[in-house]
């Protein structure tokens, strides 16, 4: 596929269009009022993801971002800890909502280059019953790992942290936003990655190109009370099967050719790591994601490389360390035209 903008648009894979088929799904959809639990397509939507992740029940929220809130509320309540990665999405990138609107204090745990967190570090992070502690209620994962590199963890690591999770009375949330990516990277199933978690977030609306749109998975008792603070965040859509019915495309068309992304991202990071000034973090990405950084004696700096391919119809983040995306709107072809013009701008 290409963008009819004509554009190569490497600054997430969350700019993908919905495909033709998500479109004609979208016009034939049919629905009903989801706050009264009405709609059918949102229903088919929430048994499928629920089957693909390992979990009893599902439930569509608007974005990852309110997937993420609503799981820390339903786990928690209000004015816990939760132990997160000092890398990870809810911490850094989802406005401080975790404390804004749920109450809860962050106890951060240094991320590993692969994207984990130590087990020893989580163990020391849990607040020991004090009156004077909040009380550590949930663990959060993030798969894959943006920040570290997109990088994928492992169904071992995940039960991990779930053995430990349980031995201490704790519950254990996955942001798995690119929940797919990491299973299609590591060839194994969802289930195998999310069903040792209490609860996962995963998106529609990054590399499996649905306009809008995540899932939140748990038990039927976690789904059933997690529906009440997704009315409280505002959250009840109404007559959103028109939404589901592109997810449901999604997830039947766009989960196996994410491998196609992930080829594209080793293509690329080829092709860059051969730039002269380019420092790629990862010679071979394991999934959709290429992060470089500049030498300090390249002739262009980030932001102005990324002014000097916007020309050729390229678009990248000008960052201090550049993160490009490859998504299924971006072809070989778009990556070797981006390769030649980077090197055209760095030499
Ligand atoms: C790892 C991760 N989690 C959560 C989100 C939030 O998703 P949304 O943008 O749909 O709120 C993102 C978005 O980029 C993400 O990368």
């Amino acid at each position: 596929m290409s963008f009819d903008n004509g554009l190569i648009d490497f600054r997430s894979d969350t700019v993908t269009h919905p495909t033709p088929a998500m479109r004609a799904a979208m016009a034939q959809a049919a629905v009903g009022d989801d706050v009264f639990d009405d709609d059918p397509t949102i229903h088919r939507l929430q048994e499928r993801a629920a089957a693909l992740t390992g979990h009893a029940a599902g439930l569509f929220v608007a974005s990852g971002t309110m997937g993420n809130l609503t799981a820390l509320l339903t786990h928690c309540g209000r004015g816990a800890d939760v132990i997160l990665g000092d890398q990870s999405h809810i911490y850094l990138n989802e406005v401080g909502g975790m404390a804004a609107l749920a109450g809860l204090s962050a106890a951060v745990v240094r991320n590993q280059p692969d994207g984990t967190l130590a087990l020893a570090d989580i163990e020391d992070a849990i607040r020991e019953e004090d009156v004077h502690h909040p009380r550590t209620r949930l663990i959060c994962l993030e798969n894959t790992q943006n920040i570290c590199g997109g990088v994928p963890l492992t169904a071992e690591y995940t039960r991990s942290v779930a053995a430990l999770a349980r031995r201490h009375g704790l519950k254990l949330h996955l942001d798995g936003a690119r929940l797919f990516n990491a299973a299609v990277a590591q060839g194994v199933p969802a289930a195998d990655l999310a069903g040792p978690a209490d609860s996962v977030m995963f998106c529609l609306s990054k590399g499996l190109s649905a306009p809008v749109g995540s899932l939140l998975c748990g038990s039927a008792e976690f789904i059933a009370e997690a529906r009440r603070y997704r009315k409280m965040l505002g959250g009840g859509m109404r007559q959103a099967g028109v939404l589901a019915a592109a997810g449901l495309v999604a997830l039947e068309q766009m989960i196996e050719r994410l491998e196609d992304d992930h080829a594209h991202a080793r293509r690329l990071a080829a092709g860059l790591g051969a730039v002269p000034g380019i420092v790629l973090d990862a010679a071979a990405p394991a999934t959709n994601m290429v992060y470089f950084s500049m030498r300090a004696d390249a002739k262009l700096t980030p932001a102005q490389l990324a002014e000097a391919v916007r020309p050729a119809g390229i678009l990248i983040e000008g960052w201090s360390r550049i993160r490009m995306v490859t998504h299924a709107w971006i072809t070989a072809a778009d990556v070797d035209r981006t390769v030649a013009a980077v090197r055209a701008a760095l030499t």
